[in-house]
């Protein structure tokens, strides 16, 4: 089987363009041909620096080099920014613009996104070190979250309720709940963005963006492009911060009476400690966090799509993704021929610089992941995992390369089996039978993505019940879009991102009872 690239890029209908971007990289003098390559950060609808004029370096994964600097906000800073989307709430600006208005400033923004994809993907290369393509692929999902929203703002439906009293008439409406806080990750720096944004403004709030320590710069491009779209100040203002703030710059933000609402993107750990905060003030939250998502194969699959399905789904974004396979389940009749061409397709697998033409994998975002996945997979070796192919970082490549790996042998007391590796290891374990597939996929106390490969109707409608998750994947491994809901259950999260469920974060009911009529 030959490994299809372009499965591995959520979609890649826009390869054209990698050729012209790559062209301005080789000028050497890209940045000057960069609009959106900021240093300032936007609060109240000044681009700012931060109080202490202190700088955070964002570095490039790929090679260390220094793409830019942002400003280092403190908790006084922040303060500023949320006091700004509080004030724009408020305002007539803001508040009195029609449903059909917001909508039209979200398709301004829309096209402004899709009008300097490659300028932004260029930036997300750098930042992240994902490949060109996946950057593009990234841009083509994050911007149809606005798309998206903006067609949904002007459904935020409300209902009239049947009276159970002649003299009164009930009514529900729903209401944008105030100042949104929305903290995004590192692995998706636009999508996170966007989905959370556009939802939150179609609705009818403000917001304060405090995206990762990594990838700030991403961020700043998109709400640059937001400012030109002709929003009105103080609707979208960005918190950019070290992580020697990011702690007291998250309680801030969730603690904040003048916040209604926290969206968070990101790991289960840090997702416990701000759903702690928010309960002081009773605050709305929605929680998108870490997954362990199973990958099943049963006897009755296709393999051939099984390898197409485990390749997008591990190694997008070098493993990345909290809705990547983590422990890849194989019938124990199918498991060596699986295998096998697993291992021919990930031949195929070109790791490298993700601005070169062709590379597939780039490095991992930082030191502390490099380590992460490298203890994780020493773990499994020392208790008597059997390492397939890879299992080492690749020196020669730059600090942060590690080396495509598949690992069988898999026992539950290994990490492997228990903790999302965030990286592009293949964890293999085998089973006997469909209650044996379900119990091992089933335990763990995350629950976000599961992924299974049958041809077996009946086996498919039993298998979709019985796993524990927020979203299956049926003979699928990407299962993102806007059009769905987004989400998991047990730890991994609170809430549904995308769809029409996406904007319930940001709306509150009201109940008006209209009494004392004839
Ligand atoms: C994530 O892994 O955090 C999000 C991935 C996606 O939206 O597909």
């Amino acid at each position: 089987m030959i490994f299809q690239a372009s499965r591995l890029i959520i979609t890649v209908n826009h390869l054209h363009s990698l050729k012209s971007i790559n062209r301005v990289w080789l000028q050497g003098d890209f940045r000057r041909n960069m609009h959106l390559l900021l240093n300032k950060t936007l609060i109240n609808g000044e681009w700012v620096s931060s109080s202490s004029n202190t700088e955070l370096a964002v570095t490039n994964p790929a090679n260390g080099s220094i793409v830019g600097h942002v400003p280092d906000l403190d908790v006084h800073d922040v303060n500023k920014a949320i006091d700004a989307a509080h004030k724009t709430f408020h305002s007539n600006e803001w508040s009195s613009l029609t449903a059909k208005e917001r909508s039209t400033l979200l398709k301004k923004w829309y096209l402004l996104l899709e009008s300097n994809r490659n300028e932004i993907a260029s930036i997300m290369t750098m930042e992240s070190g994902k490949p060109l393509a996946e950057s593009l692929g990234e841009i083509t999902y994050g911007n149809s979250f606005v798309e998206w929203f903006a067609e949904e703002a002007r459904r935020v439906y409300g209902e009239i309720i049947p009276t159970p009293q002649k003299q009164k008439r009930l009514f529900l409406t729903r209401e944008p709940i105030g100042v949104a806080a929305l903290i995004t990750p590192w692995n998706f720096p636009h999508a996170m963005i966007t989905r959370k944004a556009s939802a939150a403004i179609a609705a009818g709030c403000t917001v304060v963006i405090k995206p990762a320590e990594d990838t700030p710069l991403t961020a700043l491009a998109l709400v640059k492009l937001a400012e030109e779209a002709g929003f009105p100040k103080g609707v979208f203002n960005v918190v950019t911060c070290s992580r020697k703030n990011v702690a007291a710059v998250g309680e801030a933000l969730c603690t904040s009476k003048q916040i209604a609402g926290v969206s968070f993107t990101g790991s289960t750990e840090v997702g416990r400690i701000l759903y702690r905060h928010c309960a002081e003030g009773i605050k709305k939250i929605g929680l998108e966090l870490g997954g362990n998502a199973p990958f099943i194969v049963f006897e009755s699959a296709n393999l051939e799509k099984a390898v197409t399905g485990a390749m997008t789904s591990k190694f997008r974004n070098c493993g990345q993704a909290c809705v990547a396979s983590n422990r890849f389940l194989i019938q124990d009749t199918v498991s060596d021929a699986f295998t096998a061409k697993l291992l021919t397709a990930m031949k195929s697998l070109q790791v490298g610089d993700g601005k070169d033409q062709g590379v597939q994998i780039g490095p991992l975002i930082n030191t502390a992941q490099l380590h992460k996945v490298s203890d994780i997979v020493e773990d499994a070796r020392s208790k008597g995992a059997h390492i397939v192919v890879g299992g080492r970082p690749i020196p020669g490549k730059g600090e942060l390369f590690y080396e495509p790996t598949v690992v069988a042998n898999i026992t539950p007391d290994m990490r492997l089996y228990t903790e999302e590796v965030f990286g592009p290891v293949v964890a293999i374990l085998k089973f006997k039978t469909e209650d044996e597939a379900l119990r091992i996929a089933n335990d763990t106390n995350r629950g976000l993505a599961g992924y299974f490969y049958s041809e077996n109707l009946n086996q498919v409608m039993r298998v979709s019940r019985k796993l524990e998750v927020g979203m299956v994947g049926v003979n699928e491994g990407l299962l993102s879009t806007a059009e769905a809901a987004f989400g998991g259950v047990k730890e991994s999260g609170i809430g549904r991102e995308g769809s029409r469920h996406g904007i319930d974060d940001y709306v509150e009911i009201k109940y008006i009872c209209l009494g004392g009529l004839d």
